[in-house]
């Protein structure tokens, strides 16, 4: 299946998040009163948009009672995924897209993740991503994901269209169309150009291009959709495949100490967790969150369940 608009011919670096483990998302779950799924026991776990696998393949390896799935529509991702996992027996890596994916027969999971997935790809690819969840988390089941936010992305958002504009009739490599546009993004800077004068985050995102791995540059800016939101419209396409937020991947974020009375204030006059939050994250600029949803089911399932 093609990857439907998200970059292939350039594998993404590896990389090991600890947001997406089940110890970090059950004790976020903990601190904010929601029963988290059983870890002590059998337990099953997928990722999506897995990568190379690094993740998923040390959850497997760190949990030997739990199954694991890693899914990616790019084939080099799982090869290199399979190959890592060598000696694993209770990990499986699928190379299919999340349409396909969501039209199989697996297993509920008790935790679905999805890192740096969400904000790069468009609506009909968010699309199949519901679904998946909506079919495939148990009720009570944790799902985590990331996303670029706003308000803090409001400097950098024109990145993506300066560049496509930039390399739009380029017929060389993604390398060379890379490499040609982080010159011109540059040359920008380096002679005082308004967009970065009047835009200090944005110089300091284009130091930290410059000091990242061109492949990091490449997914991160090259793909035809880059859309950062603001929490409370994540929050509610989440709704969508019936999640309900948990709270945020950061342990920290969870509390309010960090926030000045008068913001302390706002938060508890907020109609409901939702507002709350959204109030939160303007307020402190929010540029990357990473976020923890729980599938509740229904009052009769709740019932059953006790706290969930
Ligand atoms: C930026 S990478 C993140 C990889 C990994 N989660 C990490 O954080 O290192 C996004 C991943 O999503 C995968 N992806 C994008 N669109 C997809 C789709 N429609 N179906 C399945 N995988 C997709 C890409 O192949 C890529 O591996």
């Amino acid at each position: 299946m093609p990857a439907q608009d998200y970059i292939t011919e350039i594998p993404y670096i590896s990389g090991y998040y600890s947001d997406l483990t089940p110890a970090r998302m059950s004790f976020i779950a903990a601190v904010n009163n929601f029963r988290p799924p059983d870890i002590f026991q059998s337990f099953s776990y997928c990722e999506l948009g897995c990568g190379c696998g690094k993740t998923t393949n040390i959850v497997a390896a760190s949990y030997p009672q739990s199954d694991c799935v890693g899914i990616d529509v790019n084939k080099e991702h799982i090869r290199i995924a399979r190959n890592e996992s060598a000696g694993l027996s209770n990990i499986k890596f699928f190379d299919m897209s999340f349409s396909e994916a969501s039209r199989q027969n697996f297993k509920k999971f008790d935790f679905i993740t999805m890192h740096g997935v969400w904000s790069w790809v468009g609506d009909s690819v968010r699309a199949d991503i519901l679904r998946f969840v909506k079919k495939f988390l148990k009720t009570g089941g944790l799902f985590c994901v990331s996303y670029n936010a706003m308000p803090g992305w409001t400097q950098l958002t024109p990145f993506h269209k300066i560049i496509s504009t930039y390399i739009k009739g380029k017929t060389c490599s993604t390398t060379e169309k890379a490499t040609s546009a982080m010159a011109y993004l540059q040359f920008l800077n380096e002679n005082k150009s308004p967009y970065f004068e009047r835009n200090p985050d944005a110089k300091v995102f284009l130091q930290t291009l410059e000091q990242s791995d061109m492949r990091y540059v490449i997914h991160e800016l090259f793909n035809q959709n880059l859309r950062p939101e603001y929490f409370c419209d994540v929050a509610a396409d989440m709704k969508k495949a019936g999640l309900t937020f948990v709270g945020n991947s950061e342990h920290i974020q969870n509390y309010q100490m960090t926030l000045s009375e008068p913001f302390k204030k706002l938060l508890n006059s907020a109609g409901d967790r939702i507002a709350s939050e959204t109030h939160k994250s303007v307020i402190q600029n929010d540029r990357f969150r990473k976020d923890v949803y729980i599938k509740r089911g229904s009052t009769k399932e709740r019932k059953n369940a006790a706290s969930i």
